[in-house]
């Protein structure tokens, strides 16, 4: 019998690089899941969850099914992999993290089973390595290493400044009296509907013809045809801007870290081509309604935007721009003296 409490995570700066070699600033959300396994002995595994009704069942080797389960599935058949459960097992969910929002709901999932399956004090690092493994290989969604990283090392009121490329990292502690709010654009995305795999198939595609190993180094770009540049653009200034997110947030200068988001949103939406226009208007209101910083977060397509602001702002702020967007809602707002959802 184990247990494990995982957090989701909100992207504050350093979108689409994390396969591309560069550097991403995730932090925890107070929101999270709690995982409960029992190792039963059988030939099936077993998951319910407190969120979605029924029970499913598979068998210890079954291909991935298509559903949210197969995180769960494919998570029990690593731990078997690694020695950890030597049969079937039962998980119970219990989540508050909002699932198609980009805030990582299904890293936590499979970071918190494979939490709950490992001896104590297992390297964090290798159970974000093996969630990673589980969704690219077992569930087929090609995604980087930022999301298994974030919810596995950090908790509520840390970010993580992390080198993807050498998993090397620091955490960060928010900055005291700033509060970063995650709202949902009220339109859902889905990572395994092929617009990942296109994106993703793209920078490799511009790396392999600039002959890099990740498109992060890349200096060059006239060599790639005229529809990669842009793509290309984006990876290299997103590297840059979240070094310098980083040593801005260290400084405590929030004006500069504030800016840094506004480009990276415009960057997403001009060169790299990942917003809508619900996620555009939200952002430009979010920054019109006195927020010094907003961006999508997360893959895009829908889902999520963060935006800087003082505590104290905040909450009229939410109030207001909530008024302009009937369809967006509050997923959380961390920092500060009391984090909210
Ligand atoms: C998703 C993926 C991550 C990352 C982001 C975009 O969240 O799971 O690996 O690529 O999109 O930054």
């Amino acid at each position: 019998m184990g247990s494990s409490w995982t957090p989701g995570r909100v992207n504050l700066i350093g979108e689409w690089i994390d396969f591309n070699g560069g550097h991403v600033l995730p932090a925890a959300l107070p929101l999270g899941v709690t995982v409960t396994l029992r190792a039963d002995h059988g030939e099936t595994d077993t998951v319910t969850s407190a969120q979605f009704d029924g029970v499913s069942d598979a068998a210890l080797d079954a291909p991935a099914r298509g559903d949210w389960a197969d995180y769960v599935f494919g998570a029990l058949q690593a731990a078997r992999r690694q020695g950890w459960l030597d049969s079937g097992a039962t998980v119970c969910l219990d989540s508050d993290i909002p699932a198609g929002a980009g805030v990582s709901s299904s890293a936590a999932v499979t970071v918190g089973v494979l939490k709950a399956a490992a001896p104590p004090g297992t390297d964090p690092t290798r159970l974000a390595t093996l969630a990673r493994e589980v969704e690219n290989q077992f569930v087929g969604v090609p995604c980087g290493i930022m999301d298994q990283m974030a919810v596995a090392h950090t908790g509520p009121g840390e970010a993580l400044a992390l080198d993807t490329r050498s998993l090397g990292f620091e955490r960060l502690q928010f900055p005291p009296g700033w509060r970063f709010a995650v709202l949902h654009s009220g339109v859902d995305r889905k990572l395994a509907d092929g617009r990942y795999s296109a994106r993703r198939d793209a920078c490799l595609a511009a790396a392999n013809t600039l002959k890099v190993d990740y498109l992060c180094d890349a200096q060059d770009l006239t060599a790639l045809p005229l529809e990669l540049q842009p793509i290309a653009r984006h990876v290299i200034s997103e590297n840059a801007r979240t070094l310098d997110a980083i040593t801005a947030l260290k400084a405590d200068d929030h004006t500069q870290f504030g800016a840094l988001m506004e480009q990276s949103h415009a960057s997403l939406r001009d060169d790299f081509r990942v917003s809508t226009p619900e996620i555009d208007a939200l952002v430009a209101n979010a920054i019109a309604e006195g927020a010094p910083g907003a961006r999508l977060t997360g893959a895009g397509f829908g889902g999520c935007i963060v935006a800087f602001l003082p505590e104290g702002a905040d909450e009229t702020w939410t109030r207001d721009l909530l008024a302009r967007h009937p369809k967006a809602w509050l997923v959380a707002a961390v920092g500060g003296a009391k984090e909210r959802t």
